[in-house]
């Protein structure tokens, strides 16, 4: 096959297969869920954003949102886009009037509070973090 030919194959791949998968980045955050700071997180389906280098450690690509689900279960999301995720603008947010969903303001792919994909582009959900919890201490990793 000519060098042409190739290149427009890997250019213009459209299946969900063919996407760039998210980067590896190291998730390793340790936050207090007592701490003044994220009050958000004593009600369901509140969220905070933790950067990716910051006092709780380091948040993976674009940062992680943390959303709870209920008093002992707490889910954590990437910030990279899984749609162009290696665009600048690649950056997920919780939207700042509602707080009940989650958008990439670049491609504006929606994402639920339990990072599935509402609308937009994205091919796949958030990619998703591990979180456990031991007392009061949230960690989150990868
Ligand atoms: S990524 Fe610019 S792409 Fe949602």
């Amino acid at each position: 096959m000519p060098l042409c030919s190739l290149l427009f194959v890997a250019a213009c791949g459209d299946k969900v297969d063919d996407q760039p998968l998210i980067p590896y980045a190291p998730v390793n955050l340790s936050i207090n869920i007592t701490n003044q700071a994220y009050t958000a997180l004593r009600y369901d389906n509140g969220a905070v954003t933790l950067p990716v280098k910051g006092p709780a450690g380091d948040g993976g690509v674009k940062g992680v949102i943390v959303v709870r689900q209920s008093a002992g279960t707490y889910l954590a999301f990437e910030r990279n886009c899984p749609y162009r995720p290696y665009d600048a603008c690649a950056l997920v947010s919780l939207d700042r009037n509602s707080r009940l969903f989650m958008r990439d303001s670049c491609c504006n792919s929606q994402f639920d509070l339990r990072g599935q994909v509402t609308g937009g582009p994205a091919p796949r959900p958030l990619k998703q973090y591990s979180t456990s919890l031991q007392g009061t201490l949230l960690n989150i990793t990868n």
